[in-house]
């Protein structure tokens, strides 16, 4: 089972992809290496004139609180269960000699709770940079307005000949606002802050659903996912109400986060349960198992 050279291999696979992945992610959001499409807009265009409400610091769900608390709560949260799973298997003596001897094999030994919390949250980090990765492709490749980018723009529209609502401006330097606030007014689809905070939450609520077996959770477990998901909801109405996005960017945002957790739950973190679980901790964890032992 943990044989120690494909694993090994496998390990630094993952590393190569991980870090791949990360320095993409940096390109797209830390450097001007991929230009924004420019888009243009009909003169007085009614569907962007909304106030702008200030950077996105002023927002009431500023991208640091944002960021800390999708990267801090999942793995917080991952930890402690991880921690405390662990201790109720160990206490419950399922953990006989035979089974702590099983990881001791040749070059590195990790703990079964070590390995399996490392595994988590490896996906889940690498699920973040991922949606970070494909919110950031949408947005440079539609380059859409948000609803405030004429009020940013602040086209001057008698040297634009702007008579009347019909007549297209698609002149790149049209804009005689702050070039940063509309730079950022053209990234907008899809709301990179639905997505990242949906993601976390599925991805968690998911975590919860399918580990955490401990009596008198029925209820908890849907209350805990579905408030989670709630808050993820209200990081994207927010947006809206703060004229930061649109709807269909809000929408396409809850999307990429539920098909990246999805996906990756599916195919990684279901299929790790399993094999982590019945080597390490044979009699406890498959549902079936586990409901003929509780009885
Ligand atoms: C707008 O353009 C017109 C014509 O080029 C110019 O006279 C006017 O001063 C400009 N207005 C602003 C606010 O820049």
């Amino acid at each position: 089972m943990f044989i120690p050279l494909p694993f090994t291999n496998m390990l630094y696979f993952q590393l190569v992809i991980m870090a791949g992945t990360v320095m993409l992610a940096y390109y797209f959001e830390y450097t001007d290496t991929f230009n924004v499409h420019v888009q243009g807009f009909f003169c007085y265009d009614n569907a962007y004139v909304k106030p702008y409400l200030g950077p996105e610091e002023s927002s009431a769900i500023p991208p640091t609180l944002l960021y800390a608390l999708v990267a801090g709560v999942p793995t917080f949260v991952m930890m402690i269960s991880e921690a405390v799973l662990f201790l109720i298997q160990y206490s419950s003596k399922e953990l006989d000699g035979q089974e702590k001897t099983i990881q001791t094999g040749d070059c590195c030994y990790l703990n079964p709770l070590v390995q399996r919390t490392f595994r988590f949250l490896g996906v889940y980090t690498f699920g973040l940079f991922t949606v970070d990765i494909f919110v950031n492709a949408g947005q440079l490749v539609t380059g859409n307005l948000a609803p405030h980018f004429l009020t940013v723009c602040k086209p001057n529209y008698t040297a634009l000949g702007c008579q009347h609502a019909l007549i297209y401006i698609s002149q790149q330097e049209a804009c005689t606002g702050n070039q940063e606030d509309v730079l950022r007014a053209r990234k907008t689809f899809p709301s990179k802050e639905a997505a990242l905070s949906v993601y976390a939450a599925f991805y968690l609520a998911s975590y919860i659903t399918c580990t955490v077996e401990v009596k008198g959770t029925r209820l908890a477990k849907p209350v805990l996912s579905l408030g989670l998901m709630y808050l993820a909801f209200l990081t994207g109405l927010n947006r809206v109400a703060e004229y930061r996005n649109h709807w269909s960017d809000v929408i396409a945002g809850f999307i990429i986060g539920v098909a990246i957790a999805t996906f990756l739950f599916l195919t990684h973190v279901n299929d790790l349960m399993h094999s982590l679980y019945s080597s390490a901790w044979p009699h406890t964890q498959l549902p079936a198992t586990y409901s003929a032992t509780s009885q």
